[in-house]
Order: structure tokens, then sequence, then C-alpha cells
């Protein structure tokens, strides 16, 4: 693999210890895909924030890193196992969320800035399309790909966080051209909101594996859509790339073998639904997967139409939005009304255990195929009027 200069610099360790150990990792990587080089990266978007999923170990490796290493790009993080600010409106324990806080302070002192969002694209780490990125999180890899027409593999927590410090990553998979055009058409029914597009993404990512679907039959869709669509694919399928055609921006991509093609049907949702419920009683009722934007939250409040919730009720979103909602006087309506807005986390990286909810109710393919295979809850997955219904329901 050919390195330049400086990257040979950086693996010998004549440029810290952080960005050695930084470019052993993109260079075994390299290695194991064949890549020829290295190429430039304009940003990073970093999971593995949440100690649930980190823990111990993961912490002392970071805090090893940390003692040089500083990022040379726009690097963004990942939710964390809490909401930094109101966990105590969670039920989690005060040591999960120390432990919690030490994690990012020390992702903060190599220069990660501390969004904790799957949404990076809302709050400022947007790339541009054609640029090189090395991003961490499954739904926010699939929409930079398909929505935006950035590149990104589907790196881990560790090469995205080694691509931050070195600025780096090894130039293979979709950031080929050739590597991202389309592999099987998908003719889809009418879809009518997130909820049908979560169920397409999830019915055609276990399809689909190792394929790119290109959508056909698509008149408009908008992006709580296209971010429901593709958190599923990439759930179910681990798919990182799709196309829709006339609105995605590589549409147009030459595929290099003739297309295999899948007509979608109304059953085949149904079945995908029936598939993500569980018939079991819910103990909370959760939207924002990925993390909800401004838009969908309103809907939720115009939904409830100043009803109370009797159930655990919790809206996840971005630090930023959050914000936003505060401004807006949107938060202190739906705490009134018993509804939890809760930035920095969700229910499947947050200890859900310790929260004592065994089952969960959301519109998110996503939500549900995490929380049922990562968590082991029971789930249901509703449209967002049903989930308001749910949530208001006396029991
Ligand atoms: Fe984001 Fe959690 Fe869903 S990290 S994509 S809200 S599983």
């Amino acid at each position: 693999m050919y390195l330049t200069k400086e990257e040979e610099k950086m693996l010998n360790g004549e440029m810290g210890y952080a960005k050695q150990i930084a470019m052993e990792i993109l260079v075994a990587l390299g290695k194991i895909y064949n890549a020829e080089k290295m190429i430039p990266v304009k940003s990073t978007q970093i999971s593995g924030v949440s100690y649930k999923n980190l823990g111990e170990a993961g912490l002392e490796w970071l805090e090893e890193i940390a003692r040089d290493g500083r990022v040379e790009v726009l690097s963004t993080l990942n939710p964390a196992g809490v909401d930094l600010e109101d966990w105590g409106k969670m039920g989690v324990d005060e040591e999960f969320v120390s432990t919690q806080k030490k994690i990012v302070e020390t992702y903060v002192k190599m220069g990660v800035q501390p969004t904790l969002t799957c949404t990076p694209y809302y709050v400022g780490n947007k790339p541009q399309l054609g640029d090189n990125v090395a991003w961490s999180e499954s739904s926010a890899i699939i929409y930079v790909n398909s929505v935006i027409g950035a590149r990104t593999n589907r790196e881990g927590g560790p090469s995205a966080l080694a691509s931050a410090l070195t600025g780096r990553t090894p130039y293979y998979g979709l950031h080929v051209t050739e590597n991202r055009a389309p592999s099987i058409e998908v003719h889809v029914p009418e879809l009518r909101d997130e909820y049908d597009y979560a169920l397409l993404g999830y019915f055609i990512g276990k399809m689909c594996r190792g394929k790119i679907p290109l959508f056909k039959g698509v008149k408009s869709v908008d992006n709580v859509e296209l971010k429901a669509l593709g958190a599923a694919l990439a759930s179910s399928g681990d798919l990182a790339i799709f196309h829709i055609e006339g609105l995605t921006p590589e549409y147009t991509l030459k595929p290099i073998e003739k297309m295999e093609r899948i007509e979608v049907e109304e059953r085949d949702l149904r079945e995908a639904r029936d598939e993500l419920n569980d018939d079991s009683p819910v103990d909370l009722v959760f939207i924002g997967c990925p993390h909800a934007s401004l838009e969908e939250i309103v809907m939720f409040m115009e939904k409830l139409n100043g009803r109370q919730v009797r159930k655990e009720t919790w809206i996840c979103t971005s630090r930023s939005i959050k914000n936003l909602c505060v401004e807006l006087g949107v938060k202190k309506k739906l705490e009134e009304l018993g509804v939890k807005i809760l930035a920095d986390t969700c229910p499947v990286i947050a200890p859900i255990e310790q929260v004592g909810v065994r089952s969960i109710a959301t519109n998110s393919a996503k939500g549900a195929w995490y929380s049922r295979n990562l968590n082991k809850l029971k789930v249901k997955i509703a449209r967002m009027d049903e989930l308001v219904e749910e949530a208001v329901k006396e029991y």
C-alpha cells in the first residue's frame, strides 16, 4: 500500500503515539481490503460513546489515545447512554452517568465535538456531494452516502477515530465510484409516511444484503422518510447506500451488470409490520430513531393535541434541537403533557434495563430491530398517530 511521507511518519511514531496507533489501524484495514493508498477525509462521525457498549476497557483505551491524540478534521460524536443534563429523568444510576461523562470528556480532549447525535447532518457536520468522509453510525452512513452523495464505508468506532486523528482513510469500497452503482431495481407501491418507508427499508434490507437498491416508483420523499428508510435498510440488511430514481444524487450511476428486479407489494409491508410486533403491553413509547428533527417533534405535539400521556414517553433528539425546543416553548408544552424530550441518547444505547423497560413502541424499524435483538425487549412498530394513542391510553 502506498503511503505518503507524512503517512509514513505517522506510522513510524514520529508524529506521536495516537497518530501511530491510528495509522496502524488504517493500514491494517487497507491491507484487508486491498486499498492502494490513503485518501484525505473532510469529516468523521464517531460511534462507541455509550458506556453501556464501550465498558471500562474501551474507556482505558480512549484515555491512552487521548494522551497526545488530537483530531485533524471536523469530528462529531454519536449518542451516549444518557442525557448528560436531564439524566435524572431517565432513572439511570449516578455511577453510570459519571463514567459516561468521563468518556465524553475524553473525546472532547481530543477535539471531537460533543454533538452526541446520530443525525450529525442536522447539526453542522453536513458534507457535500463527492466528499470523502469516515463515519461510523449505520443510519448516518447510509444517509450521507445516499441522500447527500458523500462517500464513506461502514466504519467502526475505532477506525472512524483513527481517521479523525490522521485525516485519512484507506481508498476502497464506497470511496470508489464503480462500487456505488445500483445492482437491484426495487419497484415500490404508494408509500404514505416515514412509517411506510421504515417498513419498506426493513423488508428490502433483508432481501438485498450485499446489494445496492435503486428504488423506482417513488413520486416524492421528504427528509424524515429518507432517514427512516436508510436506518431500516442499514439495520436488517447492513446496507450502506441506496438510490431513488429521479431523487437521490447518484441514481444514474451505471450498474456493472444487468440489474435484478423486485416488485414490492403492500402485503410485503404488512408482513414486515407483523414481524416487528410482539403483541405485548407497552412500557415505553418512543420516537426519534434516528434522532428526531424539530418537524417530527412538533408533529407529535400536534397529534397529542393537549392530551396528557399516561405511559412513559420519550422523544430523543440532538442537544441543539432540544435547545431549539426550549426556545420555541415546545419542550415546556410537551413536558406539561408528560412527554420527556431527551438529548444525547436513545433507548437502544441507554442502560434500559436500569430504567425498568421491558417493551417499547416506536415508529422506527431500526429502533424496534435493535430493541429486540440487542436489548431483548418486546417491540411494537406503529404509525405516529397510533403511538400517540398508545401513549395517552388508560391502563
Ligand atoms: Fe440513533 Fe439510537 Fe436510533 S443512536 S439511529 S436513535 S438506535
